[in-house]
C-alpha cells in the first residue's frame, strides 16, 4: 500500500511525511533525496552527462529509514549528509529534469514499495509513479513561510545562510520543477490538498494521519 504526498520545496512534506511514518509505524520513502543522490554521482562526472549515465548504472543506490532520517548509500557509503549541501541543492533540478534519471529513480521506488505501507513524498508521485495510490496529498504553502521554515532547518549547519537566499532558491526550485517537460510537479486530480501556511506542525500531521487510519481500517 502506498500514500503519497507531493509538494513544492519546504511544504513540510518531508519532515510531516516522517511524523506520519513514526506515528503509523509505516515504512517512508524520501523520492527528493534519491534524486539528490543521482546529483551527487551527476557532480562527480564532473557534469559530464555520457560519464553520469554509465556511472549511474553502475553503483548501488541502497536506502532505508532509521531514526527520524532517510539514510541513503552509494556502494555502502552512506551519502546522507553529502546529499544536502547547497552544491547539490543547486543543481538538483536540473538533473531531475532528466527523462532518463526519472525512470532510474522512479524504477528503484517502485520496487521497494511492492511490499509494506509506505508513505512517500515527491513532486510527481500522484500523478507519475504511483498514479493508483490509495490516498494522495498535496500540500502547499505560501513562498515566505516555506522559505522561513526552511532557513531555521538549515541554520545550524549553514549560519551565513539569509532568508532571502532561501526564498530566492525555492522560487527558482518551483519554477523549474514545474515548468520541465517530463513529469513536473503538479497536483493530482484526485489529491486532496492541505494549505498548511496556518497550520501548526501537529496538526497538519494530525489531518493526514487520520485520512490514512480511516483508510487502513
Ligand atoms: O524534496 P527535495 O528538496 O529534497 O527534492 C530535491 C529535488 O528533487 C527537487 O528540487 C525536485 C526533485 N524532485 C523531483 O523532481 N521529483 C520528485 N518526485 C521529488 C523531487
Amino acid at each position: 500500500m502506498i500514500i503519497v504526498i507531493d509538494g513544492p520545496a519546504g511544504s513540510g512534506k518531508s519532515s510531516t511525511a516522517r511524523a506520519i511514518a513514526d506515528k503509523l509505524d509505516i515504512e517512508y520513502l524520501d523520492s527528493g533525496a534519491l534524486y539528490r543522490t543521482a546529483t551527487l554521482i551527476y557532480l562527480e562526472a564532473n557534469r559530464d552527462k555520457e560519464a553520469f549515465f554509465i556511472l549511474l548504472n553502475q553503483k548501488k543506490i541502497s536506502f532505508y529509514y532509521e531514526d527520524q532520517k532517510f539514510h541513503v548509500a552509494i556502494d555502502g557509503e552512506s551519502v546522507t549528509d553529502k546529499i544536502r549541501t547547497t552544491e547539490v541543492t543547486k543543481a538538483v533540478s536540473e538533473v531531475a529534469a532528466l527523462p532518463r534519471v526519472r525512470s532510474f529513480v522512479n524504477n528503484l521506488m517502485r520496487d521497494v514499495v511492492l511490499e509494506g505501507v509506505y508513505v512517500a513524498e515527491g513532486r510527481d508521485l500522484g500523478t507519475a509513479v504511483f498514479p493508483d495510490a490509495e490516498l494522495k496529498f498535496f500540500m502547499s504553502a505560501d513562498l515566505e513561510e516555506r522559505a522561513k521554515r526552511r532557513l531555521k532547518e538549515r541554520k545550524e549547519k549553514n549560519p551565513g545562510l539569509s532568508l532571502k537566499e532561501v526564498k530566492q532558491n525555492i522560487a527558482e526550485r518551483d519554477l523549474k520543477d514545474s515548468k520541465r517537460q517530463a513529469d513536473p510537479l503538479k497536483k493530482a486530480a484526485d489529491a486532496i490538498e492541505l494549505d498548511t501556511t496556518n497550520l501548526t506542525f501537529e496538526q497538519q500531521v494530525d489531518k493526514i494521519c487520520s485520512m490514512i487510519s480511516e483508510e487502513l481500517k
